[in-house]
């Protein structure tokens, strides 16, 4: 069954990001969103990788998109240490951000590189909630993802240079 959005939440996915990257400290309610953006990453990144023949690539957008996966996972962590909710990342077909529009999935060299930006972003916004969220588990769950958003720029300029190899 579709979950929903969030109260106060955006109704699409690229406000929703908009809304997200724009926070320093987010609540509760806010995080639920990040939970399901992250998990519909996986989903974005299988569908961009639809878009190539090259396995190298399509196995690096994939990793990404497992982890994406994670990342929603902890997040979920972090409100249940924050305050004790259960809040599960949904399965794709009950994200209700991928029921509405998606950001294109064109794949190209520069779509990757500029993904690429938007995921060492991730790493400066985890970042900042780590320091401003006042939970140490929570901080630490927060860390740990914006590691791997450094890792998942890292792969998308790999698969660039692939694509243009
Ligand atoms: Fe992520
Ligand atoms: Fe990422």
């Amino acid at each position: 069954m579709p979950v929903d959005i969030p109260a106060g939440a955006p109704a699409t996915m690229g406000e929703a990001f908009a809304h997200i990257n724009a926070l320093d400290k987010p609540t509760v309610d806010q995080l639920k969103v990040m939970v399901l953006l992250e998990a519909a990453g996986q989903e974005l990144y299988r569908q961009t990788a639809t878009g190539t023949d090259n396995a190298e690539v399509i196995a690096l957008l994939e990793h990404n998109g497992r982890e994406e996966m994670a990342h929603a996972h902890r997040v979920a962590k972090a409100i249940r240490a924050i305050s004790g909710e259960d809040y599960l990342p949904p399965a794709a077909a009950d994200n209700p951000y991928l029921a509405g529009p998606l950001p294109s999935a064109k794949l190209t060299a520069a779509g990757l590189r500029g993904l690429a930006q938007s995921e060492v972003a991730g790493e400066v916004l985890y970042e900042k909630w780590a320091t401003n969220i006042g939970n140490e588990e929570a901080a630490k769950l927060f860390r740990q993802n914006g590691k791997e958003e450094v890792e998942h720029g890292d792969r998308l300029i790999e698969a660039a240079a692939l694509l243009e190899a």
